[in-house]
């Protein structure tokens, strides 16, 4: 098999050709084999990626957009280059509406700023219920400095959101509509399309936090019309400290700059400074080079198996391990709805998460605890959080085998 040249992978979906670049996924954790189930945390890495990420330091390294030299030349494209893969995964009209970020907290916290100068005393933005905090404290930071207001868009019980409410939530005060494409607690997924055309109607615009979709599910932003769409390369097999922010090129152009300095200027004179355009505007200063030329690289590698293959092994996991545990007394799993990706976060009465958790991991099984930086979810719920294990598509059916008797036997040690 090709280790760097992707375009010769064989067709087909091979999980043993696709374990074998994964070179974590052979080692042993509390001596026993890798069991990794915390994918929506941080997906893992193929060989391919962290080759991008050592051939870059190794042959090209120099800072990008400053030199005449050729190695900057190198760098230059070769961080370009990932950019043209970036718009094309999610088919951008421009290349200059994909701006690279140290990921979606970054790309959040980038149009709230801008936000800060756009909104007035009375506007209102939603939120959905079920958001990570990244994607409510960056609002409620500029709700209290221009006056606007934070509206809740409710979920049910099933964490689903309740589409009725949103169109009674919906008016000519609301500015901006803040929900993610995949929940990160539960994994249901929002009818984004839905949202963003009742909004639109309306005449607000869209964010979209996409970190915890853009492995699962294809996501065209042309098709979707929506307005800003971000996400983080670490979740799609890419390294930590890159992302991007897609927004509409007039959006993106009205939006204020955010940080000020190197990169992001046209003309600095001490009477004041003006910017440079798209993509550069919001990306002052030396980028993360090898992460977005690496990013690159996972969007070549996820193309390579193709996300309708990786949609339909994920479900198939899914469907398997959510069968397997609900045979488990006690066993609640939050989030139990037809539209989701391939994450189960559930309790076991009388257990605290954190237990379940711990025993799991002896087990050599990673699985995440807590509240996920969810926590309107857990108050929702009325829980101090939940275990959540979620799935890639290098994960397989003998894995989550080892995750249901291995619960089956936390139990027994913990009741
Ligand atoms: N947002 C990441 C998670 O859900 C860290 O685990």
């Amino acid at each position: 098999m090709c280790k760097s040249d992707l375009t010769c992978r064989p067709m087909g979906f091979s999980i043993d050709n696709i374990r074998a670049d994964f070179p974590i996924l052979h080692r042993q954790v509390n001596g026993k084999p890798l069991v990794y189930f915390d994918n929506a945390a941080t997906s893992q890495k193929p060989q391919q990626v962290i080759d991008a990420l050592v051939h870059y330091y190794s042959h090209q390294n120099a800072n990008i957009h400053r030199g005449v030299h050729a190695l900057s030349q190198e760098a230059t494209d070769a961080y370009e280059a990932a950019r043209d893969l970036i718009q094309s995964f999610f088919n951008a009209k421009h290349r200059e509406e994909i701006i690279l970020t140290s990921g979606t907290t970054h790309s959040i916290n980038l149009v709230a700023h801008g936000y800060r100068s756009l909104l007035s005393q009375g506007d209102e933005i939603i939120v959905g219920q079920a958001e990570h905090h990244s994607n409510i404290v960056p609002w409620q930071m500029a709700c209290d400095l221009t006056g606007a207001i934070l509206r809740v868009l409710p979920m049910d019980q099933n964490g689903q959101l309740k589409l009725d409410d949103f169109q009674n939530l919906l008016n000519t005060k609301t500015k901006l509509v803040v929900v993610n494409q995949v929940s990160n607690a539960l994994g249901t997924i929002n009818p984004i399309k839905t949202i963003i055309d009742l909004a639109h109607k309306q005449g607000a615009r869209v964010l979209i936090d996409g970190a915890q979709a853009s492995s699962h599910i294809k996501v065209d932003v042309h098709a979707l019309d929506v307005d800003y769409y971000t996400t983080s390369a670490h979740k799609m097999c890419g390294p930590t400290g890159v992302g991007m922010l897609y927004g509409k090129k007039e959006l993106l152009e009205a939006l204020p700059a955010y940080q000020g300095g190197g990169e992001m200027i046209k003309e600095v004179y001490f009477e004041g400074t003006t910017y440079a355009g798209l993509p550069h505007k919001f990306e002052a200063g030396t980028p993360n080079i090898a992460g977005g030329i690496a990013f690159g690289a996972a969007i070549k590698y996820l193309n390579s198996i193709g996300l309708d293959a990786i949609a339909k092994h994920e479900d198939e996991l899914l469907q398997y391990a959510t069968a397997g545990l609900k045979d488990i007394d006690d066993l609640i799993i939050y989030g139990d709805v037809p539209d989701k990706t391939a994450v189960i976060s559930f309790n076991i009465n009388g257990l605290h998460p954190y237990d379940v958790g711990t025993l799991l991991d002896q087990m050599g099984i990673a699985v995440r605890t807590g509240q996920h930086c969810a926590q309107p979810v857990m108050d929702f719920y009325g829980i101090p959080g939940t275990v959540r294990a979620s799935f890639a598509f290098y994960n397989t059916k003998e894995e989550i085998d080892l995750l249901i008797s291995g619960v089956r036997r936390a139990v027994s040690m913990l009741l």
